[in-house]
């Protein structure tokens, strides 16, 4: 019996690869940047399943195209990337890379949570720029973060990994956001739950852990940052659709917010000229909250594991449809 066909939209760790390869036929599109949606298409009209990116949209008209299709796996553990409504629709399975890239992500936030307290950037550009002439008792001076109140808005796996590092490293006090309760982060961490606006006025720094979707986009925007407290410190590493790049850099230049930390942007990829480039206060990472190696090598892993599970009609590691579409798999 001929192997599944499966198309790989980038080049992904070899560990995926290599799993995949046990049991499928796969072509990668691209060894570089994203594959044109056309491309895409084009190239996956004979697949039975497709390996994403989420830098890759696979909406109803290319699912559309593809008779054979039975699964679609995201190398990621968001994907609004994916037209999950039309996938489940069509009974192509949709999986996604949640937990194994849980800890990588908390990591960053918390990097870009010290860099933006600390003015870490600003103080290399200092040196680099050669104004470093003395030690200064006024210089430089940042935030400190024992202590404080911080804000998750979105209590999942990544947020409750976060508020941990925080409760347990900086004896933070945690309020969180979110539609249910979350009784571990409660029991654990004293986590209190607040409705959005009194946690936005409450805390000290607020890191955002939402994915994106028509509930969440555009749910940082002006009115939002003047809830903020004043000095206070806003982190994104969600999804850049979350927050509006206008109103934050005017939250930012106004002295309003102190500082800002982003993985994610809103476009993404930033342009160079984009003016929240201009601010001091504000550090700024491409989108590699999940870069560590053994992150992207576990991922590459459970992409994979999703494809071979769906295709044998087996629980998959992580199935995102709503239905029955997915027995036994978590979601
Ligand atoms: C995800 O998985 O959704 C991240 O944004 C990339 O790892």
């Amino acid at each position: 019996m001929s192997k599944a066909k499966i198309l790989v939209t980038r080049r992904i760790p070899e560990a995926g690869l290599k799993k995949l390869g046990e049991h499928c036929d796969f072509t990668v599109l691209s060894d570089g940047p994203p594959p044109s949606y056309e491309d895409v298409l084009e190239k996956s009209r004979d697949c039975d399943g497709i390996l994403a990116l989420l830098t890759e949209r696979i909406d109803d008209e290319l699912m559309g195209a593809c008779p054979r299709l039975k699964v679609v796996s995201n190398m990621a553990v968001g994907y609004n990337n994916i037209d999950v409504a039309a996938a489940t629709a069509r009974k192509i399975r949709v999986g996604n890379t949640p937990d194994v890239l849980t800890e990588a992500t908390a990591d960053m936030a918390l990097c870009l949570l010290l860099a933006a307290a600390r003015r870490i950037m600003e103080g290399d550009r200092f040196i680099r720029d050669g104004e470093w002439k003395t030690w200064d008792p006024l210089g430089l001076l940042g935030l400190d973060l024992a202590g404080k109140t911080v804000g998750i808005v979105g209590m999942g796996r990544i947020g409750l990994s976060t508020a941990r590092r925080l409760r347990g490293g900086w004896g933070c006090r945690i309020l969180y956001y979110g539609r249910s309760r979350n009784r571990e982060a409660e029991e654990e961490l004293g986590a209190e739950k607040r409705e959005l606006d009194d946690l936005l006025g409450e805390s000290d720094f607020v890191s955002v852990h939402l994915p994106a979707s028509e509930h969440t986009n555009g749910m940082f925007g002006e009115a939002a940052f003047n809830k903020m407290k004043k000095g206070s410190v806003f982190i994104n590493t969600a999804r850049g659709e979350l927050h509006d790049g206008d109103a934050l850099y005017r939250a930012l230049e106004s002295g309003h917010l102190f500082s800002a930390g982003l993985d994610v942007t809103n476009p993404e990829p930033l342009p160079p000229d984009n003016k929240l480039l201009s601010l001091p206060n504000v550090v700024i990472a491409p989108h590699i909250g999940s870069a560590t190696k053994e992150t992207r090598s576990a991922m590459a892993v459970m992409a994979a594991d999703n494809i071979i599970a769906a295709l044998k009609g087996e629980a998959m590691p992580s199935c995102v449809n709503k239905g029955d579409l997915c027995p036994g798999s978590p979601s």
